[in-house]
């Protein structure tokens, strides 16, 4: 049965002031400002004195005389007006052996699951991932397991970049440089891989800047891809393929996965139909030969460039119009992703799409949304949510880049995670163990990332990251794989926990706040306050076994319920590690 404890202090709040003749409303629970006198506290008292023309502080005492905590809790006033609130041992043993049950009896599920789509990954195809495309599979992933365990229902769909110019750069080098003679029948094909791939497309990349002829050429071939044309259509099958099976490989290696590897290309039989309804709506216009939507909203502003990540985009008169269709008919971004948001209506129904992506893509989200709800594509109250994460930052505060300046390659940044593990791991001893130091390179990744509120950008410390100490994924591990070595130890000889101790308290105090950081993360599309809260549960157990002698303890019933704190402990933090998309290795 689940226990949340937030909601039954609230609960007994309002029924001691409904009881004291007050408003229930406005009874309000926090955590407490000094930890060392209680767990939560009221603040309410100051507005009911205001609104009853009581003193505050004969408002408190008046709740505190008609509060029943059941042996759960105790109440006591504190100057001027507060409310202070402790949990009891008993409470916080029940709590504590609720979660050494089931280490979900603590979660607060949501009122009424929804139906969500999400959008994360989106790699480019025939382009190779860089560390651009790092952040939006680990908050996606991280997002996803969050919504699952508060138990909406989720889809993910990594909607590749498979639609677009880059397409046709990659085919037309490919062409001039003579591996497609095979498929126009005027020769053998030569072998394409990867290698290939990773080097034709930035090659055509910076020729199309000087050579306008041979950017012509790759719009065309744009175009006759979009329009399925031969052999075009199967040239660009054959690379496509390719290229997602080392995509796949990479998300793989990151922990992530998607439940549909749809793409841009996905939504082609839906573009038609989208161009149309604009069309009959009276919504298009031409322009300079494009099709565009207006998107502007009276009185509103176009968008002012924001100084840092964190301001709020704002705008200046009038938002420009969203091109849904090129001067030659071929399809854009947006024309793909508002075919896309029809796609996911008819296929799912969804109340919520949920976009993970860089925040320079905020003005396009914006007029897609925006074309989108004019034209009833997407449902009045279906949320169109775009999360946009900042920029990973080297020391010097730009963008991060090699040495010599180039964009670093994703695969690059795994193994770099991965060999500084090994260093670490070989500090303390363990050698020749590539999985575990797989484990934990990826842990230093994703909480370090995870642990910046998602729209701020931060600053790549690989050092910082993977250290064994601290706010990191690792120190996390670590406090699991010790009581994993201490549960062993101890023949997981694992009984009744009974809270006594000021180190136990702590404990089953900051579990509480770890699991009320779910929600908190889920409000706020950032996982932040999950890592911070996984980091105090964790020093709350290095404190703990720092100052307790536990397998040494002569009192069995005693011994066996500290062991039992200290499974309960890993059992949350790998519940906690697992919603980051962090494994729990048993050794380290
Ligand atoms: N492929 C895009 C890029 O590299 C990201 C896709 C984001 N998702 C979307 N529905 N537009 O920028």
């Amino acid at each position: 049965m689940a226990e949340i404890v937030k909601d039954y202090i609230l609960d007994c709040l309002k029924s001691a002031f409904k009881k004291a003749g007050y408003d229930e409303e406005l009874a309000s629970v926090s955590y407490a400002n000094n930890p060392n006198v209680a767990d939560y506290q009221c603040n309410s008292c100051f507005a009911l004195a205001k609104k009853y023309g009581e003193r505050p502080d004969v408002c408190a005492s008046k709740i505190i005389a008609e509060f029943d905590g059941q042996k759960k809790l105790e109440v006591e006033l504190s100057k001027p007006a507060f409310i202070n609130i402790k949990l009891t041992d008993a409470y916080l043993s029940k709590i504590a052996n609720l979660v050494l049950e089931d280490e979900k009896n603590l979660v607060k599920m949501v009122e009424k699951p929804l139906k969500i789509v999400m959008d994360y990954g989106g790699a480019n195809v025939a382009k190779e991932l860089h560390i651009g495309h790092l952040r939006s599979p680990i908050i996606g992933e991280a997002l996803y397991r969050l919504n699952k365990l508060l138990g909406n229902g989720v889809i993910s769909d990594t909607h590749l970049g498979d639609w677009g110019l880059q397409m046709g750069l990659t085919v037309a080098q490919l062409e001039d440089d003579g591996y497609l003679e095979g498929y126009f029948n005027r020769g053998k094909n030569k072998e394409i891989t990867l290698d290939t791939l990773n080097e034709e497309y930035p090659k055509a990349s910076k020729r199309k800047e000087v050579d306008p002829k041979f950017r012509e050429k790759a719009e065309a071939v744009t175009y006759n891809i979009q329009k399925g044309k031969e052999p075009y259509f199967t040239i660009y099958k054959d690379i496509r393929e390719l290229s997602v099976k080392r995509i796949k490989q990479n998300y793989l290696t990151l922990g992530c996965h998607f439940d549909l590897w749809y793409g841009e290309s996905s939504a082609y039989p839906y573009i038609d139909r989208c161009i149309n309804i604009f069309k009959e709506k009276g919504l298009a216009r031409e322009s300079e030969g494009a099709l565009v939507v207006d998107v502007a909203k009276e009185g509103e502003n176009i968008p002012i460039e924001r100084k840092s990540e964190s301001e709020v985009q704002r705008y200046k008169n009038p938002m420009p119009p969203l091109i849904i269709k090129k001067h030659n008919d071929a399809d854009v971004y947006a024309t793909t992703d508002i075919a896309t948001i029809l796609m996911r209506n008819e296929q799912y129904a969804p109340d919520r799409i949920l976009y993970i992506v860089d925040f320079r893509q905020d003005l396009q989200f914006e007029r897609v949304f925006r074309a989108c709800k004019k034209a009833g594509i997407s449902p009045e109250n279906q949320e169109l949510i775009h999360i946009a994460y900042g920029t990973i930052n080297g020391k010097d505060g730009h963008a991060f880049k090699t040495r010599s300046g180039e964009t670093v390659k994703l695969e690059d940044i795994i193994n770099m995670v991965k060999a500084k593990a090994e260093e670490r791991l070989k500090e303390n001893g363990i050698v020749d163990d590539p999985k575990l130091a797989m484990q934990i390179g990826i842990a230093a990744l994703k909480y370090g990332d995870l642990s910046n509120v998602v729209y701020k950008d931060y600053i790549f410390d690989l050092d910082k990251f993977s250290s064994f100490e601290g706010k990191t994924g690792p120190y996390i591990q670590y406090t699991g794989a010790r009581i994993s070595s201490l549960l062993r130890k101890g023949n997981n000889d694992v009984g009744k926990i009974n809270v006594e101790l000021a180190e136990e308290r702590n404990i089953v105090i900051n579990l509480i706040k770890m699991y009320e950081s779910f929600n908190v993360c889920y409000q706020e599309n950032s996982l932040n306050s999950l890592c911070l809260s996984l980091y105090n549960l964790a020093s709350a157990f290095s404190l703990f076994y720092n100052n307790v002698k536990v397998l040494s303890e002569k009192d069995e019933a005693k011994r066996r319920g500290y062991l039992g704190l200290s499974k309960m402990v890993l059992k949350a933090l790998t519940l906690g590690l697992d919603v980051l998309g962090i494994e729990m290795p048993e050794k380290m």
